[in-house]
């Protein structure tokens, strides 16, 4: 589908890509000067961003040092900050919740391997402590009791709506100028010492620089003028929802690799699977039923319950994180976040920002 509109023209940078990245590098650059339109070939925000579960969870992603570690600590210490400012800009609410996270053991040997993964996490400054089982129950009521063996408390990790976060970036973007170019695919980009064209179906249009920031889709890009993209590729997650009253799971809960929030409208999320199968949406009844099945073993009151909403979405996976300028001052990479595209929004805003302004000069 196209929009039927015309390219964006006399914009001095355009983003590729208009999910949670792309909008705030975006916005970052509107409020320093820059204008810039967005490109994205559906609807802004319609993909990874929608389906995320909005974990901001460095206690639940990382146990060893490396760049990636050092980025999701920051960005995580900058969220509030990045949440209230974007409040006050887009005059909206985000259901943003610094709520900690609970790991849990149903066995003995599971415990030993939360204790040790714990203890390798604290030197990279991820903290957690041990709980009493009637610290537990005293806090999460609905969870399993009879076969727990013991928990570990994740303070500082957090959870945030993404679906809030495109909805108030957008608003803020628009505030500030941004042209948000939505179902205007680019088919191409050529970069050359001074400029940077973006060819699309509905035309052509020059910018000053080009950020690419279009998740698993960035290296489907024709680019001419450097050297081939990095590349992305997709790894589906499929998540399943509960209609829950408020508080049936107040912070994070994580058993192995599977993780429980609720939000704020009362949406208790159950994810999510980890797919090596392209861009293929089928919803897998097989990942339904084990999703439904950890759901039933980790709170007993849903074992009967069927969900409510099952959905996926395909995570920015690629050969390793992008934020970096790409043989060129006018060509920008952002993308490779993974599983952690929500959590990493705000320092790649800023990294691809502060690295643009020091490169270009504004017009
Ligand atoms: N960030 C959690 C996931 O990708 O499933």
């Amino acid at each position: 589908m196209s929009s039927g509109g015309p390219v964006p023209q006399e914009f001095s940078v355009a983003v590729v890509g208009g999910g949670i990245i792309g909008l705030s590098i975006a916005w970052r650059l509107a409020q320093s000067g820059w204008t810039v339109a967005i490109f994205d070939k559906c609807a802004a925000g319609g993909e990874a961003s929608w389906a995320g579960a909005g974990m901001l969870a460095p206690g639940g992603e990382f146990e060893e040092v490396s760049r990636l570690t050092e980025l999701a600590i920051e960005s995580r210490r900058e969220y509030q900050p990045f949440v209230r400012e974007l409040e006050a800009e887009s005059d909206t609410a985000i259901d943003f919740g610094e709520c900690g996270a609970l790991d849990l053991a149903f066995s003995g040997e599971e415990l030993k391997a939360l204790d040790e993964r714990a203890r390798g996490q604290s030197a990279i400054g991820i903290h957690s402590k041990a709980l009493e089982l009637s610290q537990v129950y005293a806090f999460w009521p609905r969870i399993r009791r009879d076969t727990l063996a013991g928990a570990r408390f994740y303070p500082d990790d957090a959870v945030v709506n993404p679906r809030d976060v495109v909805y108030a970036l957008k608003i803020a973007c628009r505030k500030r100028g941004v042209r948000i170019a939505e179902h205007c695919g680019v088919q191409r980009l050529a970069i050359s010492e001074n400029s940077v064209t973006i060819e699309t179906e509905e035309g052509s249009a020059e910018y000053r620089a080009v950020v690419v920031a279009a998740g698993a889709w960035s290296s489907q890009l024709a680019v001419g003028g450097v050297p081939d993209l990095p590349s992305a590729r997709p790894v589906k997650g499929q998540l399943i929802g509960y209609r829950q009253p408020a508080g049936t799971c107040a912070t994070i809960v994580r058993h192995g690799s599977f993780y429980f929030l609720q939000r704020a409208n009362g949406l208790m999320i159950a994810g999510a699977s980890v797919e090596h199968s392209g861009f293929n949406r089928e919803i897998r009844p097989t990942i339904t039923e084990q999703l439904a099945k950890q759901a039933g073993l980790v709170f007993p009151h849903l074992d009967e319950t069927t969900p409510s909403e099952v959905w996926v979405g395909f995570r920015p996976g690629g050969e390793e994180l992008q934020i970096r300028s790409w043989h060129s001052p006018r060509l920008y990479l952002a993308y490779g976040h993974y599983r952690n595209g929500i959590l990493l929004a705000p320092v790649t805003a800023k990294a691809i920002t502060t690295e643009l302004n020091a490169n270009l000069q504004k017009p």
